[in-house]
């Protein structure tokens, strides 16, 4: 199956099963970042299925990656199975845990961050994703 038939079908199962994944007019607001800024290392706080991670995936280049971060097993179930499909597992590395407990673990650069899970945890993924932040470089939050 073609990547982006693949990502109907992911879409159309989490919208299914009311996962909360980006939607489209976000997604092209954060196309348009990505093709104008090129991160090589993105950070995403809440992977859901990995799709908004599949879909930044595109724009990487030949020596980016992303590194996600899911607490829910039955969504890190799917997420791992949906980036295996599409032959990802080099771009896309999944953190399992609590982004609470693993952003402090994390000592790594990125060039953009994706702000994407509990909001009442906002204040510290923010403090935490400034940290790692390359200068000049952009964090969203959803
Ligand atoms: C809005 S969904 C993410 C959607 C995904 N970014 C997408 O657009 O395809 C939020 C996800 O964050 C996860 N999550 C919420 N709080 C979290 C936390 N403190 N640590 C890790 N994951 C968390 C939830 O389990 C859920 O799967």
């Amino acid at each position: 199956m073609m990547m982006q038939d693949r990502l109907n079908v992911i879409k159309e199962k989490a919208l299914r099963e009311h996962i909360p994944i980006i939607m489209e007019d976000t997604l092209e607001v954060i196309k348009r970042i990505l093709k104008e800024n090129k991160p090589q290392k993105i950070l995403e706080i809440g992977t859901a299925v990995g799709y908004s991670a599949i879909c930044f995936s595109e724009f990487l280049s030949q020596e980016g990656y992303i590194d996600t971060i899911e607490r829910n097993e039955d969504m890190l179930t799917q997420a791992r199975q949906n980036i295996k499909e599409l032959g990802l597992e080099n771009k896309i590395n999944i953190y399992s845990g609590d982004a609470v407990d693993v952003l402090p673990t994390l000592n790594k650069k990125y060039d953009m961050v994706f702000i994407d899970a509990a909001k009442s945890k906002y204040p510290f993924f923010l403090q935490e994703s400034l940290r790692m932040l390359n200068k000049g470089r952009n964090y969203l939050c959803r």
